[in-house]
């Protein structure tokens, strides 16, 4: 049994992470300060992996499963604080197995957000990241897969985009995902023994098939997806398409969705591969290799769910580009790793999260413990 710490595991891809390592047999630690994540999905994700009740250990720490050391364990702490690392590293789980291998979703994520607040994103995704790196020196835990994303590759015409494509981020937001990628090449190459995966997600959505868990977005949503899954739900009135004179088949822009069951398996593999093999660094594109439209996916969702989504077209967005699609060969080569739900897959299980959890995790009454409730409101 490999314990594995995710940073920002109660958040949209680390919980789904959590499920598929918990399922697989691992032992969880999760750090996450809520600032976009929920504890309730990961009572949530207890009850799925079938864990048993939650038990407080210490104040905001709680855990899940029966026997020592607990199967998941969640902490309130923030990455940029030695101390909470600190407390993850040493007593996650109660127990003193130690912590094997990180999975540092943990971060700010919005690209329009991040041109607003350049510092708070360098802050979060940079300082965070090193204080990560350090403390994962001080404990000798050498392996880490890292969310990477294809916005590194900012404006670009090649379809599909290999790794070894130029890295041209055009916002702050992917400056700093570069930063931490560059910063990590030379921890890898400073010191004998990391084994480390960059993994560059293109544009993970949907949901857990059960509908218990999903995408769960502070505010107004900044991706597509989220905001077609709340004007469904009445929440927003509808929905707006960046741009239709793109030069695309339909002129709307065209991305690559992948599920994010999906890219939570590629996790489990990442972290197979890194431990099966001897150290090194591996950086790999997780994207379906399949490009769908703007219109293709509201056309999707409709026909899936029985639907009509009132849309749209307005001026493109700046930043933007025409086409977005992974090369995913080298992911495949790797870790014997692609994508295995479709489109349709997706507009369903995001609907059935949606649907039935139309305020997303607020408004539910049930908590791992009654005292985070008072700590940090879920609002
Ligand atoms: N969702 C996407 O489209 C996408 C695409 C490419 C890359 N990524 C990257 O994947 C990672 C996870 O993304 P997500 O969609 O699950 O985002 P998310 O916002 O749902 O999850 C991030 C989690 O990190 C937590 N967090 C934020 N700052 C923290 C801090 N200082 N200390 C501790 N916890 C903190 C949040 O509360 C949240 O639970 C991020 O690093 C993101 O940049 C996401």
């Amino acid at each position: 049994m490999t314990t594995v710490l995710l940073t920002g595991g109660a958040g949209f891809i680390g919980s789904h992470t959590c499920l598929v390592l918990l399922e697989a047999g691992h032992r969880v630690v999760v750090i996450d300060d809520f600032s976009n994540g929920s504890p309730e999905a990961l009572r949530r994700v207890s009850e799925l992996a079938r864990l048993g009740s939650w038990r407080q250990l210490a104040p905001e720490q709680w855990a899940a499963g029966e026997g020592q050391p607990a199967r998941l364990t969640l902490l309130k702490g923030d990455v940029r604080s030695p101390q909470d690392l600190d407390r993850a590293f040493e007593d996650g789980g109660g127990g003193d197995s130690g912590i094997d291998a990180v999975l540092h979703f943990a971060g700010l994520k919005a690209v329009g957000e991040s041109m607003g607040q350049p510092l708070r994103y360098w802050d979060v995704n940079v300082v965070g990241a090193v204080r990560l790196l350090e403390a994962m020196g001080r404990h000798g835990c050498q392996t880490l897969v890292f969310s990477s994303s294809a916005t590194l590759y900012g404006i670009t015409d090649r379809v599909p985009i290999p790794e070894t494509a130029p890295l041209q981020p055009i916002n702050p937001y992917g400056y700093t995902k570069a930063a931490v990628e560059r910063m990590l090449a030379d921890v890898a190459a400073s010191t004998p023994g990391w084994r480390i995966a960059l993994l560059r997600y293109f544009n993970p959505v949907g949901a857990h098939p059960s509908g218990r868990i999903g995408e769960d977005p502070n505010g107004r949503p900044n991706n597509l997806f989220p905001f077609l899954c709340q004007v469904a739900a009445g929440r927003r009135q509808q929905l707006e398409v960046f741009g239709g004179d793109w030069p695309t088949p339909d002129g709307t822009g065209v991305r690559d969705y992948l599920h994010v069951m999906d890219l939570a398996e590629g996790h489990g593999r990442a972290l197979e591969v890194l431990q099966a093999e001897p150290p090194q660094l591996l950086t790999l594109n997780l994207g379906s290799g399949c490009g769908h439209s703007v219109l293709d996916l509201v056309r999707s969702f409709e026909a899936t769910n029985g639907l009509t989504l009132p849309y749209a077209v307005v001026d493109r967005r700046p930043g933007d580009s025409a086409i977005s699609v992974a090369d995913h060969r080298e992911a495949e080569r790797r870790m014997g790793w692609r994508t295995k739900r479709s489109l349709a897959d997706i507009c369903r299980d995001g609907w059935a999260w949606q649907s039935a959890n139309p305020e997303g995790y607020r408004g539910s009454d049930r908590q791992p413990g009654r005292s985070l409730i008072q700590a940090q409101p879920v609002s």
